[in-house]
């Protein structure tokens, strides 16, 4: 019987794998070029401005998160200046809900950052409530207070040029740790934070893109053999084991000797049978992902503020006036009522939170069903979206020569309409529920330090700027130093 012309192209193509090869070759081509056509200039989000690789595909924002150290936060600056629906996105029971494909790749699905479902976090974040809520941090002013001084001497102990962060992370392990387990860990009162926590956090930040963009590899690293983890993952992997660790100690106490940390609020609820019995795995991924979200935001922004106080002379006489003429309550006692109400180190605080924008990023959300209306544009539903807190931060518009530190500008008559920008912490129903134990340890920190001491900035200069990248946080590109050099409480 003869053939139809399409089987006989069919059998001389299949007789041939040379010709297959490149009919499959020209066809991958063909669907590639003729899908970024699509994508760029004929998709619902084709007037969308911007570079048309990356309307193209997703290989562009990769690039700059991986390969060119998490350019792609300031490199999106301008344009997403331009579409600001941040208050959309992020407010009181929002509808955008967060995006799996950047929750999802760091594991953990179970923990509060990473879980999707906002009723599932509410539930959780009320676990949260008895140890993180404001009057339960302002209990915890005292053992803060206490830490911080603690860590004031150590820090006068090391001579000459002090690379401050490793110290605050340190710092702000012990506190998180503090509240996570209810007791002490001696973190900062080792010479060099013998659980290590705090130095895996950067390793962890460092590989945060390369986990993002091939997930496979952190759903399957708890699974993997540990030599590989080690090599592969070194700083998640460590840190997780310490977590682990911690963990295990707290189910294994007896009981009558829990105490008030939330890992003891998650156990107690499980037995009373308020919330859904949590395995031991479950447990350190809380306590993971707490911990982590702890540490190094909060000392980025401490570091941040020393940073820009010391390379300000006008901010830090200001401020240590203010600061030394409340002595009697930052060095005799501690009266964090009054010290939360100084109005120029609240000032700075705000204004380092602005400049500084700790988690600066992305935190991507869907669009509802419904898509999102923007000027003359349209989203559709299903679209991921996000919008930077650090471009918020970096408006002009709403923050006038926002590259420069001006703690003024929140003293000024109508600064109150500027708190609605503030977004530090983020907004709405998933914002940072460590606020206000952030709060408390960076004025703490702020008032014994600025108070007791004089201290110069060794680098990096003014004119060199505090360079970051964005890592899920903004990690430093080089450490900041300074040295004490006067300490006024011991005169
Ligand atoms: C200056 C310090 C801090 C900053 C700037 C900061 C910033 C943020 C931001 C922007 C988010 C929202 C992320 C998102 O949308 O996915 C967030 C969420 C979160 N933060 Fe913080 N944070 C800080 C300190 C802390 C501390 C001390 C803790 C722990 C006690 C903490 C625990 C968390 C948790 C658990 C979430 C997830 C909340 C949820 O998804 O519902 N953070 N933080």
């Amino acid at each position: 019987m003869a053939q139809s012309p399409v089987q006989s192209l069919l059998t001389s193509l299949l007789s041939s794998p040379v010709d297959l090869f490149y009919l499959t070759g020209a066809s991958l081509l063909a669907w590639i070029v003729l899908t970024a056509i699509q994508q760029a200039w004929f998709s619902p989000l084709s007037d969308i401005p911007g570079p048309r690789l990356a309307a193209v595909s997703r290989l562009w924002l990769m690039w700059q998160d991986a390969f060119c150290n998490g350019a792609a936060t300031q490199l999106l600056m301008k344009l997403h200046q331009e579409y600001d629906f941040y208050h959309r996105i992020y407010k009181v029971n929002s509808d955008f809900l967060k995006d799996p494909g950047f929750y999802h790749a760091f594991g953990m699905r179970g923990s509060l950052p990473m879980e999707l479902d906002n009723d599932k976090a509410q539930a959780l974040r009320k676990l949260l409530n008895p140890t993180l809520a404001k009057p339960s941090v302002d209990r915890m002013a005292e053992m803060v207070y206490q830490k911080v001084r603690q860590f004031s001497e150590i820090t006068l102990e090391k001579k000459g040029s002090i690379n401050i962060r490793p110290g605050f992370q340190s710092l702000s392990a012990g506190i998180i740790c503090v509240c996570c387990f209810g007791r002490e860990f001696n973190i900062i009162t080792d010479e060099d934070d013998p659980a290590g926590i705090s130095q895996t956090t950067d390793l962890v930040s460092h590989h945060l893109w390369k986990v993002h963009y091939l997930p496979f590899l952190a759903s399957h690293l708890t699974n993997a053999p540990n030599w590989m983890k080690r090599s592969l993952f070194a700083g998640y992997h460590n840190f997780r084991e310490q977590c682990v660790a911690l963990v295990q100690t707290t189910l294994n106490a007896p009981k009558d000797s829990r105490r008030t940390g939330i890992i003891d609020t998650m156990l107690d609820a499980s037995q009373a049978g308020t919330w859904e019995s949590p395995d031991e795995e479950f447990l350190t991924d809380q306590i993971f992902s707490l911990v982590f979200a702890g540490i190094d935001t909060s000392s980025i922004t401490m570091t941040s503020a020393f940073y820009y106080i010391l390379s300000s002379p006008d901010v830090l006489l200001r401020l240590q006036d203010e600061l030394r003429g409340n002595t009697p309550n930052i060095e005799e006692t501690y009266d964090w009522n009054k010290v939360r109400q100084l109005p120029y180190l609240s000032a700075i605080i705000k204004e380092t939170l602005r400049i500084s924008s700790p988690a600066p990023g992305r935190f991507p959300r869907i669009v509802p069903p419904a898509g999102l209306h923007h000027k003359t544009s349209f989203i559709p539903g299903g679209t991921v979206l996000s919008s930077c807190i650090y471009h918020i931060h970096q408006n002009p518009n709403l923050f006038p020569e926002p590259e420069k530190f001006q703690p003024e500008r929140w003293l000024e008559q109508d600064s109150i309409g500027l708190e609605k920008y503030l977004v530090a912490f983020s907004k709405g129903s998933r914002s940072c529920p460590g606020i206000h134990l952030s709060y408390l340890e960076i004025y703490t920190v702020l008032a014994i330090f600025f108070s007791r001491f004089d201290m110069e900035l060794l680098s990096p200069s003014k004119d060199e700027g505090l360079a970051w990248s964005d890592h899920g946080v903004a990690v430093f590109k080089s450490p900041v130093k300074v040295r004490i050099v006067t300490d006024h409480w011991r005169k």
